[in-house]
């Protein structure tokens, strides 16, 4: 299934070249304040495994990606000349072991001025001769890929880049409408695999054939969490024991479409219990902070308010005690609630950029207490990002609250009711707009 199930190509053909235009003013700031001439962006290179000659996933370079839909073409080149065209070094491997890459079609090319190149080396005769007004954007494990070029990722250019990236274009949105549809899709495949009883690991199938991608197209690994498995933030396995009994089931799951991510949470009950009456809190929580999403807002002011939703909200299911203040203080929302409230979103799930106080690199301090916070910024009309507040029953934290004040404030019989559930949380990517905001997710999940 390729990328046009999800995506109208007329849309994104039309959103291209003013994208593209975007890019170069971006790129024309950077380089003058870099004082070059020239930016070469190198797609990247397969990586082998230790002692093997067996390769992991390729991770083509973001800075690459934003330019081109290109995300499985290793050994490209872009070359970008403030005023020129951009030129692509397309590299087109004479391999018989692996499918080379197809030759460069579709709305995109007519951007470029496109060079196939059949050999690495051949690539240095389609780069700038005056290799000291280069600078080179990418990662280089081999010095032979840097054909020369000394400027390797200078921080001014990246702080500014990456500044620039967290307000998304018009082409941009297109392709994360798409991505959000595309997961929201395996969404529901899991959903019903869940009620189907099925294991996490055929879940997880179900999922990846929902959408259409293998785990190495997907934006990050599919977390399929059963039951208590869910208080496992970053749950990395998918069991294929089926559990002797289905209470609970959180998924944290993916798509892509041209490099760019979704990246969404639900969490299911499997009975019409008292935890589907929390989980149902927790979607009415988090649709609160969606409803304070807009430009302007303070996103670290906002993840410290929902610590003071999450400890009513506990405090309503009897699971502590005391104000929601003293909750905070004393460390007993964190212990229930210890990542942060969302992060930026793009061609990296979680995107760059997200503490950049400006495009000089400027940092915002994460408020104390909250060290996993990934966005301390104030939110700008475009930016797109997550909301994902949560409630988990995690044992390690939970035991640093003993000896302390916050110990009473747990009522620790009740919590053994939650603790076979895991945990919930609910994620939504949100575009910022001037006075509110665009739900991609729950828009997703309404068509
Ligand atoms: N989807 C995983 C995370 O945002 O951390
Ligand atoms: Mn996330």
């Amino acid at each position: 299934m390729n990328t046009n199930a999800w995506t109208d190509p007329a849309r994104l053909a039309a959103r291209y070249p003013a994208h593209v235009a975007t890019l170069r003013a971006r790129h024309d700031r950077a380089l003058e304040k870099a004082g070059a001439g020239h930016a070469v962006i190198f797609s990247g290179a397969p990586k082998l495994k230790f002692l093997d000659d067996n390769y992991y996933a390729f991770q083509a370079n973001p800075h690459f990606v934003s330019w081109l839909p290109l995300t499985a073409t290793p050994y490209c080149y872009l070359v970008y000349t403030p005023g020129e065209t951009p030129v692509l070094v397309y590299y087109q491997e004479k391999d018989y072991w692996h499918l080379p890459p197809a030759s460069p079609a579709g709305y995109w090319t007519g951007e470029f001025d496109i060079r196939v190149v059949h050999r690495v080396e051949d690539v240095a005769a389609h780069l700038p001769e005056a290799q000291e007004k280069c600078i080179l954007l990418g990662e280089i494990a081999d010095p032979a890929h840097a054909f020369g070029i000394e400027r390797v990722n200078p921080t001014t250019v990246l702080n500014m880049l990456h500044y620039a990236r967290s307000t998304k274009t018009d082409y941009e949105l297109e392709c994360m409408r798409a991505a959000s549809r595309r997961g929201v899709t395996g969404h529901r495949a899991a959903e019903a695999a869940f009620r189907e009883g099925r294991s996490e690991f055929d879940i997880h199938l179900a999922y990846c054939r929902a959408v259409g991608q293998t785990e190495r197209q997907l934006p990050y690994g599919n977390i399929i969490a059963l039951n208590s498995h869910g208080a496992v933030l970053h749950y990395q396995h998918q069991s294929a024991e089926r559990p002797a009994e289905y209470r609970s089931f959180l998924i944290d799951a993916g798509a892509s479409v041209n490099g760019y991510a979704s990246d969404i949470t639900r969490t299911h009950a499997f009975a019409d219990d008292e935890f589907a009456g929390l989980v149902a809190r927790v979607d009415q929580v988090q649709q609160e902070i969606v409803a304070d999403v807009r430009a302007g807002a303070d996103f670290a002011a906002l993840h410290v308010g929902t610590h003071r939703r999450i400890a009513k909200l506990l405090a309503e299911f009897g699971i502590v005690r005391g104000s929601p203040e003293a909750l905070l203080a004393y460390g007993v929302t964190s212990a229930f609630y210890p990542h942060g409230l969302g992060h930026l979103l793009g061609l990296q799930v979680h995107d760059v950029a997200g503490l950049a106080a400006d495009e000089n690199g400027t940092i915002i301090d994460r408020p104390s207490g909250h060290p996993y916070l990934r966005l301390t910024r104030r939110l700008v009309e475009g930016m797109v990002l997550t909301i994902e507040p949560g409630i988990y029953v995690i044992d390690m934290l939970l035991a640093e609250l003993r000896g302390t004040p916050a110990h009473a404030m747990v009522d620790w019989e009740r919590l053994e009711w939650l603790r076979p559930y895991g945990g919930i949380r609910i994620e939504d990517n949100v575009r910022v707009l001037a006075d509110g905001c665009e739900n991609l997710t729950r828009d997703a999940f309404a068509t």
